[in-house]
């Protein structure tokens, strides 16, 4: 089995989408050890506990530096043998202990067609442009923000009468099948 863990800061509708996936049996060969998160009191947190998956919660600012919060990651990653992390909604720059650590072994999922619209709330970003498409883009992380080498996209419409809950509403159900279907083709 080759052993994943899934990193989120919020909501965690796709940790919990891929989850379900893998205890579907959509995932074979993979194995989500547990799911990582930097924030408190967040709803990803919940949804692991009801699918029984661990949690650990570990919060920056109770750390002296990035780099020894990071290396803390690294010593449980290594307990678990994590071989692939995924980002999913993880809302942090990743770092060099990380990143030299897990290095082509790390997957994003970023919800609008890279290059375009980068950083926070890109489905806003795309909604307000006039844009008629918009979509996601599963990518490698390195150490920027949402730029490392895109491996698949996928894209939907942005209809005329959207509203910006209609358009974030396409574009998740999209990432739905997107990141299971990536992580399917590239974790091996
Ligand atoms: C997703 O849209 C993903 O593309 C982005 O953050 C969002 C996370 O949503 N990186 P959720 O927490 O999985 O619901």
């Amino acid at each position: 089995m080759i052993k994943i863990a899934i990193f989120a800061s919020g909501s965690g509708s796709n940790f919990e989408n891929i989850v379900n996936r893998v205890q579907k049996g959509d995932l074979p060969g993979i194995e989500v050890t547990a799911l990582y998160t930097d924030k408190a009191g967040v709803k990803c947190i919940e949804r692991a506990e009801k699918l029984n998956i661990p949690v650990h919660i570990n919060q920056p600012k109770d750390f002296i530096s990035k780099s020894s919060y990071e290396q803390h990651l690294l010593k449980l990653l290594s307990n678990e043998g994590v071989q692939w992390i995924v980002l999913a909604g993880y809302m942090r720059l990743v770092s060099e202990d990380l990143l030299h650590a897990y290095e082509g072994r790390m997957l994003n999922i970023h919800p609008s067609l890279l290059p375009k619209y980068k950083g926070l709330d890109a489905i806003g970003q795309a909604y307000e442009s006039g844009d008629k498409v918009t979509g996601s883009t599963v990518h490698f992380v390195d150490s920027g923000m949402d730029t490392g080498e895109i491996i698949e996209q996928q894209q939907c419409d942005i209809k005329p009468d959207d509203t910006k809950e209609d358009l974030e509403e396409r574009v998740k159900n999209l990432e739905y099948e997107l990141y299971p279907r990536v992580i399917a083709k590239i974790i091996k």
